[in-house]
């Protein structure tokens, strides 16, 4: 580069450099740009090809995130997509020192996996869904339970509203109505304390000093969740797609 450069135009001379050296292109789902409050139209594929004609738009894996094995584990995602996962860890360790069976220890260790790989709003019912084919019902009926139960104290098992809502979302704040009716169906479900459950042993208050490895619950894994061979994603069921989406989540189409 030139010594007369200032650094500013050092900064476009090299990215302006980059990106016509880089092979491919990413485009974000509009879900992405809605949630930076971007209603602009989506990038036009072609424009940004003109302009670096040797890139592609984004149709394989995105090699800015960990690669993920072709069969991949429900594992697999905890290790390269979950990422830092202590909260669901130490919920499950909760729920093994308090006697929750099996398949409900499961629950608690999947009970976020929304929040954590796909989608914050809602995450209940996202989270059951993608655990749907491969697990206990009433796992997934707890899963999808603990988004509503979460709002509503429950004495009998000691259960109050987590006062870190009142800071999170004010002392004003009441759930959408949905939840409210959901919550009402629910109450009265033969597997309510089971979704009560989750919520119990849901850590609000985050111990960054209480490390747990996902090691431990191996074999609750094992027995509780059907890992289907073709890897998940790749197996025909009927969220197949909603995990390839965390595997690809800039996939062009
Ligand atoms: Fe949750
Ligand atoms: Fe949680």
């Amino acid at each position: 580069m030139n010594d007369a450069m200032t650094l500013s135009q050092r900064a476009d001379a090299l990215e302006a450099k980059m990106s016509s050296e880089l092979d491919y292109i990413v485009i974000k789902s509009r879900l992405y740009s809605m949630a930076e409050a971007d209603m602009s139209p989506a990038p036009n594929a072609g424009q940004i090809m003109a302009k670096n004609p040797k890139a592609r738009v984004l149709m394989g894996d995105d090699p800015r995130l960990p690669e993920m094995p072709a069969k991949p584990t429900l594992i697999d995602f905890f290790h390269y997509r979950f990422g830092p996962c202590m909260h669901l860890l130490q919920s499950a360790r909760h729920a093994v020192k308090g006697g929750l069976s099996d398949k409900m220890v499961l629950a608690c260790l999947l009970h976020d996996i929304s929040t954590m790989g796909l989608i914050r709003g809602d995450h209940g019912y996202w989270g059951a869904q993608l655990v749907e084919p491969y697990v206990d019902e009433e796992v997934t009926w707890a899963i999808r339970a603990h988004q509503a139960l979460r709002f509503y104290p429950d004495e009998s098992v000691g259960y109050e509203y987590p006062a870190s809502y009142v800071k999170t979302f004010g002392a004003d704040y009441r759930p959408d109505d949905y939840v409210e009716a959901d919550y009402k169906r629910m109450r009265d479900h033969k597997w309510y304390m089971s979704g009560r459950m989750i919520t119990v042993h849901d850590i609000y208050s985050f111990d960054p000093n209480v490390h747990v490895e996902l090691e431990e619950f191996t074999d609750v894994i094992g027995r509780n969740f059907r890992q289907p061979k073709e890897g998940l994603g790749f197996d025909n069921s009927p969220v197949a797609h909603m995990w390839r989406a965390m595997i690809r989540p800039a996939k062009y189409l």
